[in-house]
């Protein structure tokens, strides 16, 4: 049985062990979308603190799709170059990074504070996140086509800036997942109403992602594996989901939950949503991600040995320690090529 230090292999792309730093916003993009050295500073210091797999922020493959005006954004050419320096300096450090892929639909943020400096708020359906949020516009069938499009060519692009793979954001209720869901999901034609429909918007970007990667690099889709409000997304349509992905081209899941309503009641608790990792891993045929309050390394070694996950993403304690990998690394005792030079007077 594998364990946290093994390297996985997602087609050509090996990942030196299993930790991942998780997508996080940091909201220090420029104004127009392009990163800073902000995210130079904060994912490249990631890698040279040891994790096997970096994810970018939510970076919005339209405009209008981002939260805040300090998101990153893949929908021009001019943002390849200052991505590629980070790439570069990661993979100098003997990481891997990919770009998450998403845009937020109806829960632009500032939708919820009436600022209309945002563009249009479109979303499946007229349907608002919350009271006192902006009612979106439901997508016509041709604007769906061009909001896939436009992902295709946010995957050209993160290409070209050197990234190793692609994560859909399909997950805390930004606009793949209102399709997902039917509580934000009311359309009458074939994108609304039964499972196969409200599906149908992301195995369309997964597909069409597929026919321009190289198919040397992985793809990964995040979902909410669960909304947490009975009579939404759940489980069972999130295995089904998972299945179906698995024959087009994605190599792994990435199971978090909720963020589609305010209405959501979660039992938050350390690692929490692992089960859902395990139920996707072993009933869907497909490699998975785990994620949520995952903070030692016993618990992401335990994690990976039971087979509940190919991957454990850590957000909020990569931010606490950058270095996470190479403490665990001190804990678990296991030596690891790849401590820093650099740094080599601090090794234990
Ligand atoms: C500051 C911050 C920003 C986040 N931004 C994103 C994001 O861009 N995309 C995403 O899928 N999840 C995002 N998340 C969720 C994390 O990726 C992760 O799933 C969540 O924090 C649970 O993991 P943790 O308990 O290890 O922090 C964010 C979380 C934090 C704390």
């Amino acid at each position: 049985m594998p364990s946290l230090f093994d390297p996985v292999q997602f087609r050509s792309i090996r990942l030196r062990n299993r930790i991942g730093v998780s997508p996080m916003c940091q909201y220090s993009a420029k104004n127009d979308g392009s990163a800073t050295n902000w995210h130079l500073v904060h994912l490249g210091s990631r890698a040279v603190g040891g994790a096997g797999l970096i994810m970018t922020e939510m970076t919005s493959v339209e405009s209008k799709g981002r939260l805040s005006h300090k998101d990153l954004g893949i929908y021009d050419d001019k943002h390849i170059e200052p991505l590629k320096q980070i790439v570069d300096f990661v993979h100098a450090q003997g990481a891997s990074i990919g770009m998450q892929l998403g845009h937020s639909g109806r829960k632009a943020w500032t939708s919820s504070k009436g600022d209309d400096s945002l563009e249009r708020l479109v979303a499946p359906s007229a349907v608002n996140f919350d009271d006192g949020w902006k009612t979106p516009e439901p997508l016509t069938e041709t604007e769906i086509s061009d909001i896939v499009e436009k992902y295709v060519q946010a995957a050209i692009r993160a290409d070209k800036a050197g990234f190793d793979g692609l994560e859909i954001h399909a997950a805390h209720g930004y606009l793949v997942h209102q399709f997902l869901s039917p509580l934000s999901n009311s359309r009458t034609d074939s994108f609304g109403g039964g499972f196969e429909n409200r599906i149908r918007f992301l195995e369309a970007i997964v597909s069409e992602i597929r026919r321009v990667q190289p198919k040397e690099k992985f793809l990964a889709v995040r979902i909410s594996c669960t909304d947490w409000i009975d009579g939404g997304w759940n489980l069972e349509e999130s295995i089904k989901l998972a299945k179906k992905l698995s024959t087009l081209g994605v190599d792994f899941m990435d199971c978090s939950s909720g963020g589609l309503s305010p209405r959501q009641n979660i039992p938050v608790s350390p690692g929490y949503q692992v089960p859902f990792s395990e139920a996707i891993k072993s009933q869907a045929n497909i490699s998975t991600a785990a994620v949520g309050m995952i903070t030692t390394s016993t618990f992401a070694d335990q994690i990976i040995k039971e087979n509940k996950a190919d991957i454990v993403f850590l957000g909020r304690e990569s931010l606490r320690n950058p270095q996470f990998a190479l403490t665990a690394s001190n804990d678990l005792d296991h030596l690891i090529e790849y401590w820093p030079d650099q740094y080599r007077l601090a090794r234990p």
